[in-house]
């Protein structure tokens, strides 16, 4: 695991650091580039030092090139440390405008899997149908999108193949 030295993760988010978590998630979907889908996507990650970094999709005309919003936000917050001091990340959200809400792709749960426990909540963010979103903020999003689907990494990608398997 590329965790830090500390013994433990508190997994269990408070409803403010929920509500940070997700507004951060929201608010990255505004910043997708995804001209070819038109499918945005806002991802958001805590990690144990306090730190909250969010990422989206960005696309470009040669379609396998583009990134998806997972590892938009995880490939610059592991890259802000010096090995091997990477905090450990307490919590994912995922944003986008579907319901029910989108979940990670396969792709994203590996990488995620390499830099988080399997314990980790993820929170996945849709947006019901019966409201209107226009011009509202993230803030007002979160109140109106409906429940979040919720799962843990292990949960989402069960029996993985991880960075352990590799030292033997
Ligand atoms: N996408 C993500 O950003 N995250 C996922 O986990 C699923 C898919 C993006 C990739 C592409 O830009 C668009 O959604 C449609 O697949």
């Amino acid at each position: 695991m590329a965790g830090s030295s500390s013994t433990s993760t508190n997994f269990d988010l408070n409803s403010t650091e929920i509500k940070s978590l997700a507004t951060a998630a929201i608010a990255a979907k505004t910043h997708a580039y995804c001209p070819y889908s038109n499918f945005r996507v806002g991802a958001s990650f805590l990690t144990n030092d306090g730190k909250l970094v969010s990422g989206a999709n960005v696309e470009v005309a040669s379609t396998p090139v583009g990134i998806c919003a997972e590892r938009c936000a995880l490939a610059p917050l592991v890259a802000q440390y010096e090995r091997p001091h990477m905090p450990r990340i307490r919590a994912c959200a995922v944003s986008t405008d579907i319901w029910p809400p989108a979940s990670c792709c396969g792709m994203c749960r590996q990488m995620m899997r390499e830099f988080c426990e399997l314990d980790m909540k993820v929170y996945m963010y849709g947006r019901q149908e019966s409201q209107n979103y226009k011009g509202l903020s993230a803030e007002r999003e979160l109140e109106v999108c409906g429940e979040p689907a919720v799962m843990t990494m292990g949960e989402m990608l069960p029996m993985s193949f991880g960075p352990n398997d590799l030292k033997h």
